[in-house]
């Protein structure tokens, strides 16, 4: 039995308007839930905010012009409209790694965030925390040119250029406030796997149709020339349009290509979505593991493309494979 296809009944809607939250503070973290194990620096307090940006060295800018002419290669009629718009307001390519300064004098006007720099991955209550209070926490380094094409932990490059161009959105910025709110539950139901998979394939691998085809709006597939191929022609991984019950109930690879992209009609159909469901029913019915592999396709999924998987067959990552 599944509550895979209902529709979040109306109660359930006003319920969660009428929840008050303060979204102020830290929250809490019981000691039962699991929290990735971060080492917080020394010079870093309890917001794991940096006290300032770097100051980037001649060779930093350098690596982020050649990054950002790397990604404009690729992204003009593969990226949704939303993101390119954002790179142009934000004007992302005038030179050198951007000032967090500007961007947030630039996007406070537009959206209200903020761009504040964090020395690494930071524990999740905390990027919650931010994400309500509409900062986003971007990583303060820059990678070198020996992890040029391929760094695990986000970087500023990956942040700035990825994720903030949609801040600019109204939209898309009201979700990502609203997806830090959804933190506070996840954290008392003690299922953050399940809220993470929503990230992981919205904000960072997600797919958009736009004029009935699908353009790119994640960070993850923005930030690299290789997926931003993959993830649109590729024959080898599923595009399923996205059901967000669905989606938080799918495991996900960190350290590869995705078996499985899932599309979004708009920004307002997500945001809809997501607000509207009811995550205390959905949370009561989740088991703490995954109920579907990352390269499963299911009865009720909407397919765009059925994947052939067979990059991932060949062996993926690390082996000969070619990530068609
Ligand atoms: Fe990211």
């Amino acid at each position: 039995m599944t509550d895979l296809a209902e529709p979040a009944p109306q109660a359930a809607v006003k319920q969660h308007a009428a929840q008050d939250e303060d979204f102020s503070t830290l929250p809490d973290v019981d000691a039962g839930v699991f929290t990735a194990p971060l080492k917080r620096p020394p010079h870093i307090g309890e917001d794991w905010l940096e006290p300032q940006q770097t100051q980037y060295t001649s060779e930093d800018d350098a690596i982020w012009d050649d990054l950002f002419a790397r990604q404009m290669g690729v992204l003009p009629g593969r990226a949704c409209s939303a993101m390119l718009a954002g790179l142009e307001k934000l004007d992302l390519g005038k030179g050198g790694v951007p000032d967090f300064g500007r961007l947030s004098e630039e996007l406070g006007g537009m959206t209200g965030w903020s761009v504040v720099p964090v020395p690494m991955l930071i524990p999740d209550h905390v990027f919650f925390w931010h994400l309500a209070n509409r900062r986003f926490p971007a990583g303060n380094f820059i990678r070198t040119r020996e992890t040029f094409d391929y760094i695990q932990e986000p970087d500023v490059f990956h942040d700035v250029f990825g994720h903030v161009p949609l801040l600019t959105d109204p939209t898309f910025a009201d979700y990502m406030q609203e997806y830090g709110r959804a933190g506070w539950k996840a954290m008392r139901y003690n299922r953050l796997k399940a809220l993470g998979s929503l990230y992981w394939y919205t904000v960072e691998f997600g797919l958009m149709l736009e004029a009935g085809e699908p353009r790119i709006y994640g960070a993850g597939i923005l930030s690299g020339p290789t997926e931003a191929i993959f993830a649109l022609e590729g024959e080898s991984p599923n595009r399923i349009m996205l059901n967000v019950d669905r989606v938080m109930r799918t495991d996900y690879v960190i350290d590869d290509l995705q078996p499985t992209y899932f599309v979004i009609e708009s920004f307002e159909d997500l945001y809809r979505q997501t607000v509207e469901r009811d995550f205390d029913r959905l949370y009561k019915n989740l088991g703490a593991s995954f109920t579907y592999a990352n390269s499963a396709v299911i009865d009720v999924d909407n397919v765009l493309h059925r994947g052939s998987q067979e990059y991932f067959l060949r062996g993926g990552r690390g082996s000969s494979a070619k990530p068609v």
